[in-house]
């Protein structure tokens, strides 16, 4: 069971994914709980401002530190020993191990989605200060409109994690990365499509010989597409042996494929 609050300035951007698809079932199994908030209804002026100019000038605008602290002292109230997330560029990267921690963390996960030019920096320093953890969080090194889709990003790794959300609990065990190395070819009917045949062992009803396909299909794509992945002694022997054997086809392929072309 994961349980999170969204600190947002568009509760509706993040609401329309959660009521979608594998989040909403994971909701009405009971196993996802999540409150979005609307900072703006911590802002206690007519107009509800949650932004302004940035001081020493420069384009956009800046969130108000006093909403989202607000918003935050509220959720901490309830639970204070809720981990606090702040979705940002500049945060430690999200990666697979960050899922797995936010998927197994029995603490409510509190994002807090920036948006404009940015959040005023005594957001993190005043939780700092008060001895509350902040955890920094980037989903990838490009700048997002707004923290939402990171959240949203976060939360739909997370929660496909917990065991139950997804209907074959094998699915999570053999896929990219939880392991070390990336998913290996998948195929379904046709057998045959424009001459493109499913290799004729995932036909062949013998299981021990499919699962060693699978494996040898990993590693060549890993070699192929994420090469750094399989850097420092990754690999056991065994595997060492495949990829060794899957290079050497690779070469005998590309001194093969001149002659090829001048036959
Ligand atoms: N907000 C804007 N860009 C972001 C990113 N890459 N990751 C997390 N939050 C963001």
């Amino acid at each position: 069971m994961m349980r999170c609050d969204v600190l947002t300035l568009f509760p509706s951007m993040v609401e329309s994914v959660l009521n979608t698809s594998m989040l909403s079932l994971a909701q009405e199994k009971g196993l996802l709980d999540v409150t979005v908030t609307d900072i703006r209804s911590f802002a206690h002026d007519r107009h509800r401002t949650a932004d302004d100019r940035p001081y020493g000038g420069g384009a956009g605008m800046v969130l108000k530190p006093e909403p989202i602290l607000e918003a935050v002292d509220s959720v901490c109230a309830r639970h204070p020993d809720a981990r606090i997330v702040m979705t940002s560029p500049r945060g430690r990267q999200f990666d697979q191990a960050c899922a797995q921690s936010m998927s197994e963390d029995s603490r409510r996960l509190v994002f807090i989605c920036g948006h404009y030019e940015g959040i005023d920096e005594r957001v993190r320093t005043v939780m700092a200060a008060e001895g509350r953890e902040v955890d920094e969080v980037s989903i990838g090194d490009y700048v997002l409109t707004g923290g939402e889709l990171a959240a949203l990003v976060m939360i739909d790794a997370s929660v496909r994690l917990i065991p139950g959300v997804l209907g074959d609990a094998e699915s999570v065990k053999e896929e990219s990365f939880s392991g070390a190395l990336l998913e290996y070819e998948q195929y379904t009917r046709p057998v045959e499509f424009r001459a493109a045949r499913v290799p004729d062992v995932l036909l062949s009803g013998d299981h021990g010989a499919i699962r060693e396909w699978r494996h040898r299909s990993s590693l060549a794509s890993t070699y192929a597409r994420r090469p750094d992945l399989l850097k420092e002694g990754a690999l056991a022997q065994g595997d060492q042996l495949i990829l060794a054997d899957i290079q050497q086809k690779e070469r005998a392929e590309n001194s093969d494929s001149p002659r090829r072309l001048s036959s």
